[in-house]
């Protein structure tokens, strides 16, 4: 398992993990008492795990700060004011402006972002194998978090 992680992996995790920006998404509950950060964290190990598994030859850095800044939302979107929104719906838009203005992503990153929800917005497709394959991460680390609670 360790041999999976190569030095792309590391290097480029390490450098996000450390960025003051992404560590904000500590201060927000996502799952039961998970943080967006650390389910980001999964998310972002379990793509890069199945890329290398399935042999999908993604771009690394498009996908781990895709998958990295997938719910970078910022906002607690357990409280009852509705100023965001329907959260499910609304979050992949909010998460992208976010990392536009922060990051300055691309456009094939913003995709990722954007359309990680699919099919529950069907109107954001995921247009490249890497936007695919967080879509898919988030729902297995997603499904992980609510039904174990870690
Ligand atoms: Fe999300
Ligand atoms: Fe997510």
């Amino acid at each position: 398992m360790k041999d999976l992680y190569g030095n792309e992996y590391i290097d480029t995790m390490r450098a996000l993990l450390r960025d003051e920006r992404i560590r904000k998404m500590k201060d927000f509950r996502h799952h039961g008492n998970i943080s967006t950060f650390d389910h980001s964290r999964r998310v972002a190990r379990l793509s890069y795990i199945l890329n290398k598994c399935l042999s999908l030859k993604c771009d690394p850095d498009t996908l781990l700060l895709g998958a990295m800044l997938h719910d970078y939302y910022l906002y607690d979107w357990h409280s009852d004011d509705w100023e965001h929104g329907l959260h499910g719906f609304t979050h992949p838009e909010t998460a992208s402006k976010n990392a536009k203005e922060h990051f300055g992503v691309n456009g094939k990153t913003e995709n990722v972002i954007r359309s990680h929800m699919w099919p529950l917005d069907p109107t954001k497709i995921p247009r490249s194998r890497e936007a695919w394959l967080v879509c898919l991460a988030d729902k297995l680390a997603s499904l992980r978090e609510t039904v174990l609670g870690k």
